[in-house]
């Protein structure tokens, strides 16, 4: 048998909901924040990374997935979605639009070849936005609002933001120099790679994976301290805004973001529910003023965020959080006989056109499998079609979940649908209680649910 390579992910059934709603949630929220949808390519030009995102980062050192095609050209997957839009802004001279700074947002795979674990995929998918033309603490702020916002809608609660600024770039070249003296004569206790990076990105020493947690790491400079005035005025304005947004944070100053082209502030947001793991944070970004200019555009000041939807579906299961997901079908057709499967057809094809969700019978089950089978797809309400019923214009009718059965006329049936399943919503709007089985809605307040709310009598 084939399996699935490492590191990627089958994702369907209920966890393909959780996908799809994190997808229509990001959606909404990005219209809310008038951002505009992109979608660059997959695969870039390796030269794209190895520049923006850094020679020396793990993602381009030891986790890009290369490959020359056809043509001789060396192709990399795309490990991360900035470096492209930053690509697309300058190849389609999105820097001359009127309409400035460009706000954009994009939803897709990204490929890095690292050990998989829970939370660390190979194939991930990430939601990322990006505000490019915007050096105002305003943008840096709006970027870390609307991360929290689409956590918040989610119903995600047990997050917490750790917000860091790494300065502008006389700051940074201060650290540098702090971080190179501080780890020179301590460098042969750390790994290989990190002493290669000493010289090269003494940086990158601070997210190295293999010595996390090591004591030389934790007492390292840290960047506030070389901050320079103006720097120190920026970060504190970007905090003056999130308190005004009553957006809650805390300065960690040990972020420092794995990916070079960030100056200022940067951000990661944690999960804190229970059962996480290692890799718990949802998301992280910043500010990155110095990348477009790389890259061969104009001076351009930019701000982002990434999260992987992957992590984020995780966090939903484990915070429980109950989603509007439909599981449940309007109405199950049931039939015997091939004139009863014609009806079904043209019935099915009729309620689905007035936007009920209908099923049918497709296997030639007996009529009680297909009473189970309807149960199993949580069907509302179910008909049973027979031969003498349609001679009569009638169709039998059920509530599923009262049991209660009636004959309407034919003609009445989307009348009376659109009046019963009304009932239901608001029952599902009344009853907020635990205590219905998974995906089985309140009765309506009889009792044959279990739940013990009687809403008639409340
Ligand atoms: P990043 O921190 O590398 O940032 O990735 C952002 C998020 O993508 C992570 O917080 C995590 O949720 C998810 N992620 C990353 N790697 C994996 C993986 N191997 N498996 C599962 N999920 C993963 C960036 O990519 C920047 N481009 C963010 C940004 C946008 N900065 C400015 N603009």
């Amino acid at each position: 048998m084939i399996q699935r390579q490492k590191g990627c992910n089958d994702i369907f059934g209920r966890n393909a909901k959780v996908w799809k709603y994190i997808d229509h949630v990001v959606d909404a929220l990005m219209e809310k924040y008038n951002y505009n949808y992109i979608r660059t390519p997959i695969f870039e030009a390796t030269e794209l990374f190895h520049r923006g995102v850094g020679e020396t980062t793990d993602i381009v050192t030891k986790e890009s997935y290369d490959f020359v095609d056809k043509g001789g050209r060396n192709i990399t997957l795309r490990p991360e979605g900035t470096a492209g839009v930053v690509r697309a802004y300058i190849e389609n001279k999105m820097y001359g639009d009127p309409n400035q700074p460009v706000k954009v947002y994009y939803n897709g795979t990204m490929y890095r070849y690292e050990r998989p674990q829970s939370g660390r995929d190979r194939e991930l998918t990430q939601f990322g936005m990006e505000i490019l033309g915007s050096d105002d603490p305003l943008a840096d702020a709006e970027i870390i609002s609307a991360a929290v916002n689409l956590y918040k809608a989610l119903g995600l609660k047990e997050i917490k933001v750790n917000i860091n600024s790494l300065g502008d770039s006389e700051s940074r070249d201060n650290y540098r120099k702090a971080l190179v003296e501080y780890f020179r004569p301590k460098i042969k206790d750390l790994c290989e790679d990190c002493q290669e990076r000493l010289e090269k990105n003494p940086l990158r020493i601070l997210d190295c994976k293999f010595d996390a947690g090591n004591e030389i790491i934790v007492n390292a400079p840290k960047t506030l301290d070389y901050l320079n005035e103006a720097s120190r005025d920026r970060f504190e304005a970007v905090q003056d805004l999130l308190d005004v947004m009553q957006i809650e944070y805390v300065i960690d100053p040990n972020i420092v973001r794995g990916l070079d082209y960030y100056n200022h502030t940067v951000f990661e947001i944690e999960a804190k529910v229970e059962g996480f793991g290692a890799n718990n944070v949802l998301g992280g970004g910043g500010r990155y003023n110095g990348l477009v200019n790389q890259l061969d555009g104009p001076e351009t000041p930019c701000v982002g965020f990434a999260t992987g939807i992957g992590r984020l579906a995780m966090a939903i299961e484990l915070e429980k959080v109950k989603l509007p997901i439909i599981e449940d079908v309007d109405l199950f057709l049931m039939y015997v006989n091939e004139d009863e499967k014609k009806y079904a057809a043209y019935l099915a094809q009729e309620l689905r056109m007035n936007d009920f969700i209908v099923e049918t019978e497709y296997t030639g089950r007996s009529l009680k499998a297909q009473f189970k089978q309807a149960d199993r797809l949580n069907a509302k309400f179910i008909c049973i079609l027979n031969s003498e019923d349609l001679n009569n214009n009638e169709v039998h009718i059920k509530n599923n979940m009262t049991k209660e059965e009636e004959v309407i006329s034919l003609d009445a049936l989307i009348y009376y649908l659109d009046e019963k399943l009304r009932d239901f919503e608001e029952l599902d709007d009344e009853c907020e209680c635990d205590n219905h089985e998974e995906g089985h809605k309140c009765c309506g307040g009889h009792g044959e649910c279990g739940c013990g709310h009687h809403h008639e009598e409340e």
